[in-house]
């Protein structure tokens, strides 16, 4: 099956309001290939400002949290109404870095993916091992464990408007991406898992990212393997002529195909 590919910036906590603003009129500046899908997932005080900017355009603009309640006492969190009212399209949920300094849980992010789903929001929901996990070699029982926990409860339709991230805790940041292989088999495996949880037909269509030291010199390599769809990334997104090659490299393999 074709999977269009999508390529996701993850901000962090990257960018006021201004800096969002001229990353986008530069960004913009060229047109964007029609044939990836494109997200920006930016602090919550950049998103008003993001998603009247790209009202008119193909890019999708997304948060990178989200509490499941609609409402509550609740001090500090958003919740998916508020996203919604303004246009947010995409969360990334269950991030290693929420997973390590936010105490987020299996449990708390099947909360986030049930919630998102439900109200159709688009959910990017990361899994993956940390070092020690690697060379322990439980890699595939951490990611086959998040995968089921995340998606436990939720229908094979309710899957399908999932996108998966697949981003080893290692990787992220350090300038070290895995290679193309590790990542392929990895990824390969979280298509079985789902195949096992939600059946073939959703493993064939839903689309999973890598993230992890990804730059505009290597996503080639990863976009090439059959089972990557895209690439979710952090410091190589920050800047539009970067954010913008990686795109372009997306669309390449659209070419391809
Ligand atoms: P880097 O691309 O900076 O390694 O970050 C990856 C990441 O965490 C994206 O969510």
């Amino acid at each position: 099956m074709k999977r269009r590919p999508v390529i996701a910036a993850n901000w962090k906590m990257y960018k006021t309001i201004g800096e969002a603003s001229s990353f986008f009129s530069s960004f913009l500046s060229e047109p964007i290939p029609n044939d990836v899908e494109v997200v920006l997932c930016a602090p919550y005080l950049c998103l008003p400002t993001l998603t009247k900017l790209a009202e008119s355009t193909s890019v999708g603009i997304g948060a990178q949290n989200v509490h499941w309640k609609k409402e509550g006492a609740y001090t500090g969190e958003v919740s998916i109404p508020m996203l919604q009212e303004i246009g947010v399209k995409y969360v990334i949920i269950g991030h290693s870095e929420r997973r390590a300094y936010f105490a987020e849980t299996d449990q708390t992010v099947n909360e986030k993916v049930k919630a998102a789903v439900q109200a159709g929001l688009i959910p990017i929901v990361c899994v993956g091992e940390t070092w020690e996990e690697r060379e322990r070699e439980e890699t595939k029982q951490v990611v086959e464990r998040q995968v089921h926990r995340a998606f436990a409860g939720l229908s094979p339709e309710q899957m399908n408007q999932c996108i998966l991230a697949y981003e080893p805790v290692w990787a992220i940041g350090t300038g070290k991406a895995s290679t193309v292989e590790d990542a392929g088999e990895v990824i390969a495996f979280i298509r079985q898992t789902i195949a096992t949880i939600g059946g073939g037909q959703v493993a064939a269509a839903i689309r999973i990212q890598y993230g992890g030291s990804v730059k505009p010199e290597n996503i080639a390599t990863f976009l090439a393997h059959p089972d990557i769809d895209g690439a979710l990334v952090g410091g190589a997104s920050l800047k539009p002529d970067s954010f913008r090659a990686l795109v372009a490299e997306a669309s390449k393999r659209g070419d391809q195909e």
